[in-house]
């Protein structure tokens, strides 16, 4: 590619499967047309890599291009059906400390059809944490269960990412949006840590909704969030919600940024039901290239692509997935929309926003380790147990005999969280698998104490000794001298 600008950037990229190689070289043409400061590297991966016998969907040596050359511009893959193969993006995504999802999402109206014309938000979404992190277990017939995986230092990255984001992009607002009504330890670390970051942006207005209303709100009146962000799970449904409700779902680019590493993507898949017959939109990979320059400090280019695609949209020209009757001029291949953007270039909208960025480059700081003051409070044992009636009074009896030699004492039992020891009031369904908590003598009902960790681990070995069937333990901690877990119900 020639270039105007004093700098080249290597990139890596990958053309995909199914329409990728399409809206790769769609893509391509635009930004070469544009005159983009970019030279090429292109990987394999997906079904080909695969194929050959890589479960995650990519070869060692496309991973040391990856690395070198540190941005990634990647067409959407096709994940085989079946066991045996890993998600090529979450792979991505934790290999390289992706830890930011950022998908701005826009309507386009009139020109697309949208229920909300006036809606223009971006989503950051952590990309590592939460329920993702895959930390699953089967403890016993009953039961599965799942950790949610929430650290203060990811929070605080994703959290500060979200404010320079929208400082760097003149964004007036961040909302954060958690269930810490409900999970008070993990969304509540979330909320909390977003309320002392926002302290530190006084230009930029923070908001907290907690999720349930939040995405209802988003779904109904999506025009008053400017920047949100939230917790993986709650992100990956909220970005669906905001597509859908944008009408656009098939043309957000998305971007995946780490502290050296970024990979931008369409946010639609590999499509294979159109694959091979010209009709698809390159838009979502465009706009993930626009999204790519901006973030190589290469904005003007990235305005000149951003205004030929409004300016092309508005001139009726639209892809098959776009095309409506009385909104559209005429229904375009893949090609002919491509060539439409290039005629454009140097072009602006004259009723869509005209696309402004900004050249900075956002860096967020390393989160400083917090310093916090930790004591050893007791252990929740968690056992197997399904004797006739399931009667937790029985159960009690057993753990307290067993445990009668030591010095922690059981002051607690739930089952599916709800308390069933020492109170018995409870109707809920009693399961195979209880949670016992044991502190020490003087706790229940006196002063903490602190414990030391052997004090802690006897107390299962106690139980398998008394015929209990330990399946697992939690050591419980005082932080800062608050409880640092959750107390009776909803545990
Ligand atoms: P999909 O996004 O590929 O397709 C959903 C529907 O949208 C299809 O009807 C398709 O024709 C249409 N569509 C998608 N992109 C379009 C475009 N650019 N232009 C016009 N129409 C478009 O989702 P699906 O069918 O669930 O997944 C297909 C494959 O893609 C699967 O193997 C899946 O694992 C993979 N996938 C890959 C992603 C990635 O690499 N980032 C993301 C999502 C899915």
């Amino acid at each position: 590619m020639t270039s105007s600008s004093l700098t080249r950037h290597t990139i890596t990229i990958a053309r995909g499967d199914g329409i990728g190689p399409e809206v790769m070289d769609a893509t391509l043409r635009v930004l070469e047309a544009a005159d983009a400061p970019l030279t090429l590297e292109p990987i394999t991966i997906g079904l080909a890599a695969y194929e050959q016998g890589h479960t995650t969907g990519i070869t060692p040596e496309a991973w040391e291009t990856i690395r070198r050359n540190e941005v990634f511009l990647k067409a959407p893959i096709t994940t085989p059906q079946g066991g045996g193969y890993r998600s090529l993006n979450v792979t991505i995504r934790t290999t390289l400390g992706l830890y930011a999802n950022v998908r701005p999402t826009s309507a386009y109206a009139p020109f697309v059809h949208s229920m909300h014309p006036g809606m223009d938000l971006v989503i950051v979404r952590e990309n590592e944490e939460d329920l993702y992190a895959g930390i699953e277990f089967r403890p016993t017939a009953e039961v599965a269960k799942s950790v949610k995986l929430i650290t203060r230092p990811g929070t605080e990255r994703i959290v500060r990412y979200a404010f320079e984001y929208a400082r760097a992009h003149g964004r007036r607002s961040v909302a954060c949006m958690t269930k810490d009504n409900i999970m008070k330890h993990t969304d509540g670390m979330f909320h909390r840590v977003f309320d002392e970051v926002a302290a530190e942006y006084p230009d930029i207005r923070a908001e907290h909704h907690i999720v349930d209303i939040g995405a209802a709100r988003l779904a109904a009146q999506p025009e008053r969030f400017d920047v949100i962000v939230t917790l993986n799970l709650y992100g990956d449904i909220l970005s669906d919600i905001a597509g859908q409700v944008a009408g656009s779902v098939g043309i957000s680019g998305s971007a995946n940024i780490g502290a050296r590493y970024a990979m931008f993507e369409a946010v639609h898949g590999s499509a294979p039901d159109i694959s091979g017959r010209g009709i698809a939109n390159p838009s979502g990979l465009l706009n993930a290239a626009v999204q790519m320059l901006v973030h190589l400090g290469e904005a003007p280019v990235a305005e000149r692509i951003a205004n030929a695609w409004l300016t092309t949209l508005e001139s009726g020209l639209h892809t098959a997935d776009l095309h409506r009757e009385g909104l559209s001029e005429r229904e375009v291949t893949c090609d002919e929309f491509t060539d439409a953007i290039i005629e454009r270039l140097g072009a602006r909208p004259e009723r869509l926003r005209e696309a402004r960025f900004e050249t900075r480059r956002i860096s967020v700081p390393e989160p400083v380790a917090p310093v916090v003051v930790r004591e050893r409070a007791g252990i929740d044992v968690y056992v197997r147990w399904d004797e006739t009636g399931r009667d937790a009074t029985v159960l009690a009896r057993q753990i307290e005999l067993a445990v009668a030699s030591g010095p922690l004492r059981l002051t607690l039992i739930t089952n599916r969280g709800v308390e069933v020891h020492p109170a018995t009031n409870s109707e809920s369904l009693m399961t195979d698998h209880w949670r016992c908590r044991f502190l020490p003598a003087a706790v229940a009902g006196g002063p903490a104490a602190r414990i030391t960790l052997g004090e802690a681990l006897a107390v299962p070995v106690m139980l398998a000794g008394g015929g209990i069937e330990v399946v697992g333990t939690e050591v419980l901690q005082r932080v800062d001298g608050a409880e640092g877990y959750s107390s009776g119900a909803n545990g």
